[in-house]
């Protein structure tokens, strides 16, 4: 089966890339460079070329807090970009799976967020995302949009690469103790998709399409993940200390965007529908750590 994945140099897209092509796939991964997928003239000419059976798309304008300032680079990519895929993936007719995030909610909610909930972003990230997702919702029927949070991997930016490298100039860190969501491997959201694009009945008219939530455990604040994070490091190694760590509130730590208070995801849904049950993302960072102080020593 031929695979089309965008955001192939991302944190989720790297994974996915390599998942595929181990399990036997003909994977054809893009970055931006190669493939723009704000140009639909530039994807329609990729995707006649290469005639995949599904396309995956892990790209995305990720930068949460500068996405105030480049509110229109943030549409283009997140939303008319998910928009020229779903048109993309109809004039094929093949199914898109898409990834979106926590962040389309305000995190009112005292309890984890179902897919019935109704989004309310908080900024032009969470917003340019949602449009991409009614797009997709709007334009292709055949799609999966695979809603995931707080996401870390090997490849790209994320909270425990930026605490590990704060270990190395500081003893002592403040960090925000009243967000409460769940970290996410992008190992475990690249082995989600997979699995249900292997799923018995994929593509096939019986097939449950539509968006699901991918939910980890357990459920932390910033500050127990990187307590997690740092007792972690230290047991493999990574760091030579004991960091001190201080719970502040969200008030202490402001930001351009205000983050959800709670952007906890239910996975019930896809547990229904592909018997997936929730990631547990403790072992991924262990994994994840792992690699990382394999390569340093
Ligand atoms: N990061 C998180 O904490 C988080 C949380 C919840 C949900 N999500 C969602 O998870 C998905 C994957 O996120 P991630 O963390 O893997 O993101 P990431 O590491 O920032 O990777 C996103 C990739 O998108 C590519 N991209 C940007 N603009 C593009 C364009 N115009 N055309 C084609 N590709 C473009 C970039 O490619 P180049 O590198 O080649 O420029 C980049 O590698 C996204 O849908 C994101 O919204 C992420």
């Amino acid at each position: 089966m031929k695979l089309l994945i965008n955001g192939a140099k991302g944190q989720v897209g790297s994974e996915l890339v390599k998942d595929a092509q181990a399990r036997g796939y003909e994977v054809y991964g893009f970055g931006s460079r190669e493939l723009d997928i704000t140009h639909f003239e530039q994807l329609m000419q990729k995707v006649e070329q290469i005639r995949p059976d599904v396309i995956i798309n892990a790209a995305a304008y990720t930068a949460v807090d500068k996405a105030e300032q480049e509110s229109e680079q943030a549409y283009a990519v997140n939303a008319l970009g998910s928009e020229n895929l779903a048109k993309a993936s109809k004039q094929m007719a093949i199914p898109l799976l898409h990834i979106s995030t926590d962040y389309v909610f305000d995190g009112e909610k005292d309890t984890p967020y179902t897919e019935m909930d109704q989004p309310n972003p908080t900024g032009v990230y969470g917003a340019s995302k949602l449009q991409g997702d009614q797009a997709i919702e709007a334009i292709w029927s055949r799609h999966i949009i695979l809603r995931v949070s707080w996401v870390f991997g090997e490849q790209g930016n994320n909270f425990v690469k930026t605490m590990l490298r704060l270990a190395k100039q500081q003893d002592e860190l403040s960090i925000v103790n009243d967000q409460f969501g769940a970290p996410t491997s992008a190992r475990a959201i690249s082995q989600s998709l997979l699995s249900i694009l292997e799923t018995d009945n994929f593509n096939q008219p019986d097939f449950p399409w539509g968006t699901y939530h991918l939910q980890s455990e357990p459920g932390v604040t910033w500050f127990e993940f990187a307590r997690e994070i740092f007792q972690q490091a230290e047991k493999l190694g990574l760091i030579n200390k004991t960091m001190k760590l201080n719970p502040i509130p969200s008030s202490e730590f402001p930001t351009p965007v205000k983050r959800p208070a709670n952007s906890k995801l239910d996975g019930i849904k896809l547990k229904q529908n592909f018997a997936l049950k929730p990631v547990q993302w403790q072992d991924d960072l262990q994994q994840m750590l792992k690699n990382m102080s394999a390569i340093t020593s």
